[in-house]
């Protein structure tokens, strides 16, 4: 093990020592969605993705299932997979059946920007999506400095803001589907002034709701700001099942570090390191690579949902 990856294991290990006695009994229990409401139905405009032109950015490539990047996201998602229990420890699937019983929801930020954690939700997404044909959704919930639609050649267009607008909006209608995989991109949508304020309306817990519950099977990707830019991404983690924190390798400090986990797990227990840009072996990894920590390493098992009234 290297330092730095001491450095994060220890980091979560003293966190979860601190909050873990009394964040354990937090329990999974989601809001009724009123469905009463007349929804605009619609499906998602249908796309390609010019995967050649994004490798050279260092994004997933299907056509490359063995390169570094590859391999690496292949690790990290088996061990999400089964910390959600999408993944029995024998490796076979067990999907999830019943609306509101799935751990669906994965929200990716980190300590600061400019970290990795667009890029990482993007690979996951790709990864998850073409390599394993797993139903997947996208979302930029990154309101103040959104980078999906740029990252991936997307144009502008309705998103999540306008669906916290307005509720009669059918979030499912929105955003792009790829052609030839399960992956759907929901954009952030319209500039929004004040995102926290937005994540805190009732409208905006209804639609994480909806989104958790629409497709059982479905996983969900959220795209957050950093932590301790605001508190949109505290906000968020009321919503998510389990949380991806980024940490750039050899750079981020690990006090600042320490500081926006412990500002998480006070919301949500369901935290897992992962370890970007990190070097492996003498070269070090072309595209960066990932080292993934979750808290079974440091703690027990993973913990429900917490209310979202929070
Ligand atoms: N492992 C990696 N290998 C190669 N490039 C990377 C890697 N991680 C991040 N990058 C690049 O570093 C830049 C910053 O990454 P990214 O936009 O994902 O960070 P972010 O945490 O989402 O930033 P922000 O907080 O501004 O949204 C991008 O150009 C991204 O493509
Ligand atoms: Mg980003």
């Amino acid at each position: 093990m290297s330092v730095v990856e001491k450095a994060g294991a220890n980091v979560l290990k003293a966190a979860f020592a601190k909050k873990d006695k009394k964040n354990k009994k937090d329990k999974k229990k989601r809001d009724a969605v009123d469905m009463t409401a007349t929804r605009q139905m619609g499906e998602p405009e249908k796309i390609d993705l010019d995967f050649e032109a994004m490798s050279h950015h260092g994004f997933y490539n299907p056509q490359e299932r063995s390169n570094q990047l590859a391999l690496e996201m292949r690790a990290v998602k088996r061990r999400l997979l089964r910390r959600i229990g999408y993944l029995r420890s024998s490796g076979e699937r067990q999907a999830f059946r019943t609306p509101g019983k799935q751990r669906n929801m994965i929200l990716v930020t980190s300590t600061r920007a400019g970290e990795g954690k667009t890029f990482t939700a993007i690979n996951l997404a790709l990864s998850l999506a073409l390599e394993d044909q797993i139903e997947t959704l996208l979302i930029d919930a990154d309101l103040s400095r959104p980078k999906i639609r740029e990252r991936l050649g997307l144009p502008e267009a309705a998103g999540l803001h306008d669906r916290i607008l307005d509720p009669k909006i059918d979030v499912e209608s929105l955003g792009w589907r790829l052609i030839d995989a399960p992956l759907t991109i929901l954009p952030e949508g319209a500039r929004a002034e004040r995102p926290t304020d937005l994540f805190a309306t009732a409208s905006a817990q209804d639609m994480w709701t909806e989104l958790s519950t629409a497709n059982p099977q479905r996983l969900v990707i959220i795209d957050a700001p950093p932590v301790l830019a605001a508190t949109d991404a505290v906000m968020l983690a009321k919503y998510a099942d389990e949380i991806v924190f980024v940490v750039e390798a050899n750079s981020t400090p690990e006090a600042a570090v320490a500081a926006a986990v412990d500002e998480l797990i006070d919301i949500n227990p369901n935290v897992s390191l992962m370890l970007n840009r990190c070097q492996i072996g003498a070269g070090g990894a072309h595209y960066g690579s990932y080292e993934y920590y979750d808290r079974s390493e440091a703690a027990s098992a993973p913990a429900g949902k917490p209310s979202s009234e929070g």
